[in-house]
């Protein structure tokens, strides 16, 4: 029999997140972040100039986030786009070789360039076009609901700084090339966009830690760490694994425990977002997801207004086979 998420759980019980034991009702009300913390061991630590730019960068896009005035323009340095233009070479190809074909068509329409940082207010302007979704200014990494959240109203938060330039390979949080080449490309897509704000809503629905747990479990599986069957082929599908370039072959590499898609298992799956993932789930398909979120909706007890009554642009034909 399938466990009963939805109900006859205790608000003040204790749930375990990456090894640790936390009060579940964190899930529901987590804290509000409100200076830049770069983690032990992050390659900024001890360089003042970084630790300078990620305060200004911080205070800038908080405060855009806040008063909802979109995302501001950055001017970038020559350092930062000399980090983009690094990057860029070794992660298309990655991309052109082991990337769903969900986020190659995107990446590609959307017109993306290794030579120049694009600027988040545009990119949110042609989001906004081909599937209502726009991009929200991200300080930092967001906890789990209040990212959701935005995306709930069809908002995706993006970050506006750049990794440290001693490691342009490794980021150990979100930063705009994780974003920008790893989350905003598939927004494109009207059906991916329609996938994301249901979590959402499904997210701020939730009244429950366990709830927002088994839902951040799922998104983190899938549209983060997600590997997706492609004709006959596994292929590259979350974020976290395409912004990387080490991500991506570790993640097809025999180091790698790649396991079918179970949703009960997924949400009963704990990770370590510090680590390289030595277990990764392999989705069926993309219809397969969607259906399966909707499944989970309804076995978390959660109300939502039905399928597509969100956007106009949901409730279109869909555009992801
Ligand atoms: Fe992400």
């Amino acid at each position: 029999m399938r466990p009963t998420l939805g109900a006859d759980m205790n608000e003040t019980s204790r749930i375990v997140e990456y090894g640790v034991e936390i009060a579940s009702d964190s899930m529901i009300t987590p804290p509000d972040v409100t200076t830049v913390e770069l983690e032990p061991g992050h390659p900024g630590l001890g360089d003042q100039d970084y630790i300078e730019r990620r305060r200004e960068l911080f205070a800038l896009c908080r405060q855009h986030r806040l008063e909802r005035r979109g995302p501001p323009l950055v001017q970038y340095t020559d350092q930062e786009t000399h980090i983009w233009r690094q990057v860029w070479p070794t992660l298309d190809a990655l991309h052109v070789a082991y990337a769903s074909r969900i986020y190659l068509e995107a990446k590609r329409a959307l017109g993306l360039s290794g030579v120049e940082i694009p600027q988040v207010q545009h990119l949110s302007a042609r989001l906004q076009q081909e599937s209502g979704m726009h991009l929200v200014p991200a300080e930092g990494a967001l906890p789990y609901r209040t990212f959701y959240g935005e995306i709930a109203e069809r908002g995706f938060p993006v970050t506006q700084f750049i990794r440290h330039a001693s490691h342009p390979e490794f980021t150990p949080e979100p930063d705009m090339i994780h974003d920008c080449l790893g989350h905003v490309p598939p927004l494109m897509h009207r059906d991916y966009a329609a996938l994301l704000t249901r979590i959402g809503q499904a997210a701020m629905a939730a009244t429950r830690g366990e709830q927002v747990l088994a839902l951040k479990r799922l998104s983190w599986f899938s549209i983060e760490f997600g590997l997706i069957q492609e004709q006959g082929d596994v292929k590259v599908f979350g974020a976290g694994i395409l912004s990387s370039t080490s991500e991506i072959p570790f993640a097809l590499s025999d180091d790698v425990e790649r396991r079918r898609w179970v949703t009960d298992e997924v949400i009963a799956t704990d990770y370590d977002p510090s680590r390289m993932q030595a277990v990764l789930y392999v989705i069926p398909s993309f219809a397969f997801l969607r259906f399966e979120v909707e499944q989970l909706v309804q076995r978390l007890g959660l109300d939502l207004p039905p399928r597509g009554a969100a956007s106009g642009a949901a409730a279109q034909s869909p555009n992801i086979a």
